[in-house]
């Protein structure tokens, strides 16, 4: 099987190389001119994906002017040491040269570290580059960049027209503004590429072309719509970087992501070469949802920040792989308010499916009213009366091009306000550490080190805050966890037995000494215990003079309890998304192992299905479920390995004061398959009741366990009653069993929990409990994958909305249901009483209109893992 793979995959790459070098000269993917520079090494390494990386000093023209140095701390979330814990500073203006193919055009990428180098002050780093006519930066600041983006590092990257003279001249030039400024550089790389630009149409312009062809250009954004990141090494031949669009959305309206089925084939053709994109953007797509209704009332946004004074290239790629005939699915592109098209159909552009195509469009951004955004947008075109009221996209990749003078430099980013404010709270912090907090000592950075090779251009954290809101008083120190950890700021020293912490989490987690921890549960009271677990006793406690966290102490005499400490530091602290808990920190002192989690003000999912005074309505049901789903869904598919929960039970779905579900308890977590694994083979843990059969017999894991383990939750919530309750006669102890029986004999509605039974409309039902059924396949290939149930859950609940009736959809009521897709980016802001949370409309509240909408987060080219930990806090 594993074999079969390869053969196919080295096919596959092999007839490809072949096809583009045959095609015509210009296209072919050719690696003759490639510099992949190490800057002040002195002899050639590999990183951590095997590149190798040569020495920079051959190519300097003169290198009197220059020094190499080493970065005195090794942030954790950098991806390799080569080429970040190397540079080359200069003290004043210094060329590299480099010979290139002439005819080419060619990647340039710089990768900057900023960190303190020798005796240089990491803040006086403005610089300017140039690559021959065209400025490429100026006045730059890494440091500056690097922590409004909170990154620890940055990747530009630019694309140069070919150059007739066959030679190439990168200049660094350190700010003759700024006193006793010096430029660096950590790794340079000059790589040849097909020509992929050609002239692309001004919006709002019919008569106005821009034929990029000679120009120099800026990649701002790459992002695989509706897909999964996608790693240089993975890209087609070009060495690129895709990235997850889900950060740029804006508003309420999320759509819904799909993917090709297996059966449907991706065929490139002369006018799409591979080279365009990756498969796996042209089978991934985003498309509006299912109901028409919704997707006339709404546009599918995007939006995203950009230096203003610029015209930009923005490339769409379509590719369809549900729909097959014309005039199925039309719609309009809007950019920036403008219409760019109108009636696009992709079957008609593309003449079947399964075929790609992009189509290109430049626009100026001008700064009237600081107003740098980027707006892309989609909506149906009713007029073309198409089958389907809906709308497609599955890649965007946005190019700023080089403005009249040859320039491509923006200024520099600001700080948000948030940021700005967390940034001071931390120096404040480590200027003056409280007593209680003896090692007063924050580890770890940003990003945890599951970073896979990234290519990170930029991140900006542009935070919209709600105008009628600016009462920032409660600022929660949770959401903002990742501000603690910045180990570039704060350099960690840990002693003695609490030093593998620091390995372990890969940063993102707070150090607590066991003195505060006495201190937050009054001496780990009795009356504080919420929870008891196999892995110790769970106290609520309080925190900072306030915030109110769980606090999972283990038992320590537990062998077992410290390996699942382990796992669940290991994982979590990487981990920030909506739908998971957050682990806050941990406490690891004189044998105690201590967790730190936000507090889930309403516990588990299973006290408000059954043994409850008051149990929760159907719709919440749902919304729990749907919350559950996605924090699953992610864990499946949002980080570098796929993540198997192997515990998905109602008590690990827990509820916060708002009524949002989130995943818990990671002790049994396991990485899941890797490229050439198709499950993993282990012990079988679990929990009865919830163990998938599949698993159990053959000891494989594999995520369609939690699939499984998540149908039983399903029919738990449907039925309300437990996975297994012994005092039922023998064929009902099992829900699972019991649940499949009666579905074959029809009698599934008997079961229905009577709270809820009235509420319920037969399409929802339906669709609900198709969903559990599927969940529940005996083989694990026939269970849906977790986004399919995500995507079934969300349909079920349109349908308990919006039963298909003819009568009209109140504006209000129709954005509660498509708002179902909004939650994993819907952020919140630090202050908390401002909704009221005790309606399950109100849950959705502070987004249904998007004026009042707390916050946007828009990402240039983050480390995948940034994107994790940074901006799915919420
Ligand atoms: C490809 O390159 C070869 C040799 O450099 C040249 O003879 C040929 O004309 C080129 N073909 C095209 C299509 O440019
Ligand atoms: C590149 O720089 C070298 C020396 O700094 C200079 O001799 C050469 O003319 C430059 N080339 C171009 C194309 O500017
Ligand atoms: C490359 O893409 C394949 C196809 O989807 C995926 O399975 C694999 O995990 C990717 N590899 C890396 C290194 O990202
Ligand atoms: C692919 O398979 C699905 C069901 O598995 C079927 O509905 C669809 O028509 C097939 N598509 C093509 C292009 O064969
Ligand atoms: C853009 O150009 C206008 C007019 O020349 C100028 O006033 C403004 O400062 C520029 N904005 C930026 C961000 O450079
Ligand atoms: C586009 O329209 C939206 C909503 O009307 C507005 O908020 C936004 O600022 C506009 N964008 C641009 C670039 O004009
Ligand atoms: C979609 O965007 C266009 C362009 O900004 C705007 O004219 C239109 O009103 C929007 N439609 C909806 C339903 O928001
Ligand atoms: C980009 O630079 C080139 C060369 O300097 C110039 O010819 C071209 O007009 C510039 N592009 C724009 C959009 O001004
Ligand atoms: C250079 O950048 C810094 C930091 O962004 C800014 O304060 C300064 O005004 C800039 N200087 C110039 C000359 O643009």
């Amino acid at each position: 099987m594993i074999i079969d793979t390869h053969i196919l995959l080295s096919l596959v790459c092999f007839s490809f190389i072949i096809k583009t070098a045959h095609s015509s000269n210009s296209s072919s993917v050719s690696n003759s001119d490639s510099f992949v520079l190490a800057c002040g090494v002195s002899s050639a390494a590999n990183d951590a994906n095997g590149l190798n990386w040569a020495p920079d000093s051959k190519f300097l023209s003169s290198s009197g002017n220059s020094i190499t140095a080493t970065a005195q701390s090794q942030d954790p979330s950098l991806p390799s040491a080569i080429p970040y814990m190397n540079a080359r500073i200069f003290t004043s203006e210094s060329t590299y040269q480099f010979s290139v193919l002439p005819k080419m055009r060619h990647w340039v990428r710089l990768h900057f570290y900023p960190s303190s180098y020798s005796n240089f002050d990491s803040s006086n780093d403005f610089f300017s580059v140039t690559a021959g006519r065209f400025t490429l930066l100026n006045n730059f600041s890494a440091s500056i960049t690097a922590e409004a983006l909170t990154q620890a590092y940055i990747i530009k990257e630019f694309s140069l027209g070919p150059i007739q003279s066959g030679s190439l001249n990168l200049t660094f030039t350190p700010s003759s503004i700024h006193k006793g400024s010096y430029a660096f550089v950590n790794g340079i790389e000059i790589i040849s590429m097909p020509e992929i630009f050609e002239p692309a149409s001004m919006v709002g312009f019919s008569d106005q072309t821009i034929d990029a062809e000679n120009y120099a250009l800026q990649t701002m954004f790459r992002l695989n719509v509706g897909g999964q990141y996608i790693a240089a090494n993975n890209d087609s031949g070009v060495s690129r970087t895709w990235y997850d669009d889900s950060p740029y959305l804006y508003g309420a309206a999320y759509g819904v992501t799909s993917e090709a089925e297996r059966n449907v084939t991706i065929q490139y053709s002369s006018n799409v070469p591979r080279y365009i994109a990756p498969v796996n953007v042209y089978s991934t797509a985003r498309t509006m949802g299912p109901n028409p209704k919704l997707n006339l009332n709404y546009n599918l946004t995007w939006v995203f920040q950009v230096d203003a004074n610029f015209t930009y290239l923005l490339r769409l790629h379509f590719c369809e792989f549900q729909l097959w005939k014309d005039n199925q699915r039309v719609f309009d592109i809007f950019i920036n308010n403008q219409t760019a098209q109108s009636s696009v159909d992709v079957i008609a552009l593309a003449g079947s499916m399964g075929v790609p195509v992009y189509k290109d469009y430049a626009i100026y951004v001008s700064d009237e009213n600081s107003d740098d955004d980027l707006w892309v947008a989609l909506h149906p075109s009713a007029s073309m009366k198409p089958e389907y009221y809906d709308a497609i996209l599955n890649g965007l990749e946005i190019f700023k091009i080089n403005d009249t003078s040859g320039n491509l430099a923006g200024p520099n980013p600001m700080p948000s306000p948030l940021l700005q404010k967390a940034l001071s709270q931390q120096k404040a912090r480590s200027f003056a550490p409280s007593q209680s907090n003896k090692l007063g000592i924050i580890i770890g950075a940003i990003a945890g080190g599951l970073a896979g090779f990234a290519l990170v251009t930029a991140v900006i954290v542009f935070l919209n805050y709600r105008k009628c809101k600016t009462d920032g008083k409660k600022s929660s120190p949770a959401g903002w966890l990742s501000f603690y950890g910045r180990s570039r700021t704060t350099k960690s020293k840990i002693t003695g037995k609490s030093s593998h912490l620091s390995t372990l989490g890969g940063g993102l987690c707070r150090h607590f000494s066991f003195v505060e921890m006495k201190l937050a549960t009054d001496n780990f009271d009795e009356s504080r215990v919420i929870g008891v677990g196999g892995f110790g006793k769970v106290y609520k406690g309080i925190i900072d003079g306030g915030t109110k966290v769980a606090i999972k102490r283990s038992n320590p005499s537990s062998e077992q309890g410290f390996h699942e400490f382990q796992t669940e530091i290991d994982l979590l602290s990487k981990l920030r998304h909506r739908h998971l808990v957050s682990l806050i920190g941990a406490c690891e002192e004189e044998d105690e192992m201590i967790l730190v989690y936000d507090y889930m003000a309403n516990g588990t999912l299973r006290e408000h299905l059954y043994d409850s005074q008051k149990p929760l309505s159907w719709k919440q049901r749902m919304e729990i479920c749907i919350g559950a789903a996605r924090g699953l869904h992610y864990l499946h598919t949002g980080a570098k390995n796929t993540i198997i929960h192997r515990d998905v039970k109602t008590t690990n779905i827990l509820v916060d004061d708002k009524w949002v579900a989130k995943v818990s308890d990671f002790g049994l977590s396991r990485t899941g398959p890797s490229l050439n694994q198709t499950h993993v083979s282990t012990e079988v843990k679990g929990s009865f009741g919830y163990l998938d059969p599949e698993y159990f017999r053959m000891q494989q894991l594999t995520e369609k366990s939690d699939v499984y383990s998540f149908g039983v939750v399903l029919l738990e919530v449907l039925c309300g009653r437990p996975a297994l309750n012994p005092r039922l006669p023998k064929e009902q102890i099992n829900l699972a069993d019991w649940a499949l029986s009666c579905n074959r004999g029809g009698t599934l509605e008997e079961i229905i929990d009577p709270h809820v039974k009235g509420e319920i409309n037969a399409e929802c039902v339906n669709q609900f409990v198709e969903t559990a059924m599927q969940c529940l396949s005996d083989q694990g290939i026939n269970r849906p994958l977790m986004g399919t149930v995500l995507w079934n859950l969300e349909f079920a609940l349109q349908l308990q909305d919006n039963p298909d009736g003819p009568k009209p959809v109140a504006e209000q009521k129709a954005n509660d249901a498509y708002l179902m897709h909004t939650t994993l980016m819907s952020i919140e802001e630090e202050g908390e009483g401002t909704v009221e949370m005790d309606s399950s409309k109100a849950f959705f509240s502070q987004i249904v209109n998007p004026r009042a909408l707390p916050g946007i987060i828009i990402v240039l080219y983050v480390s995948f893992n940034t994107i994790l930990c940074l901006l799915r806090l919420y």
